[in-house]
């Protein structure tokens, strides 16, 4: 997917439109869903920014790299991905979630892999030192892991969307069983975008050499 006559960090104008159709679909997706089902009941989906997800990810996409959404929801982000030229997945734990993602990605003429499952592996459990081990909105189930035939340590670039206060298990789970030289990129509505390797956070502007 990726145009070798364009820099990775920019998009030839015909994959920009479909991404950019993507995001739109996505969006209205949401709007639906919020009117549907999170009107009725609660539910941690919330569609990111996808613009400023689609910026960072160019910066950070070349060919083959592999990428995990941890909670991929309708597969926006992940689809997203694939058709930047990521090797592309995504876990999530609600399963009409995972049709919904699955469809959009036929749609959308993407090999995006989605999982139905949850992100944490299989026997880890969030410690923190304050002893307050809840998991918040991040819900339990088996690992989607076994299903994509991957491991979390496999990735070369990890996105998630936490919900206010989780970053902090994300990144205990990337120090955990992340690869060391593995992106972990985390979304928040109050802070942004930030990326993480072994731990640290780098700046924006110095990933896209990476
Ligand atoms: C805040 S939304 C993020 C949606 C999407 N990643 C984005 O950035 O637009 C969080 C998503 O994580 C899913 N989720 C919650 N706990 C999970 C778990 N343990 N494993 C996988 N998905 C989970 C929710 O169902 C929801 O779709």
């Amino acid at each position: 997917m990726i145009d070798e006559s364009h820099p990775p960090h920019e998009l030839d104008p015909s994959l920009r439109k479909r991404i950019d159709a993507l995001c739109e679909e996505g969006r209205d997706f949401w709007h639906e869903f919020d009117a549907q089902v999170r009107q009725k009941e609660w539910h941690s989906f919330v569609a990111a920014d996808y613009d400023r997800v689609r910026d960072v990810l160019l910066s950070l996409r070349r060919r083959g790299r592999r990428f995990l959404e941890w909670g991929s929801a309708s597969g926006v982000i992940t689809i997203m991905a694939d058709l930047m030229g990521f090797d592309a997945c995504g876990i999530e734990i609600d399963a009409s979630l995972v049709r919904a993602a699955r469809e959009l990605a036929d749609r959308s003429d993407s090999e995006a892999r989605f999982a139905v499952g949850s992100f944490i592996p299989m026997g880890w459990r969030w410690n923190p030192a304050d002893g307050d081990g809840r998991t918040a909105t991040i819900g339990q189930g088996p690992s989607g892991y076994i299903e994509l035939g991957r491991a979390l340590g496999e990735f070369d670039v990890v996105y998630g969307y936490p919900w206010s206060g989780e970053e902090a298990l994300m990144r205990a789970l990337m120090r955990a069983h992340g690869s060391r030289e593995a992106l972990l990129v985390l979304h928040n509505v109050d802070t942004g975008i930030k990326v993480y390797r072994g731990g640290k956070e780098l700046g924006l502007d110095t990933v896209a050499g990476l």
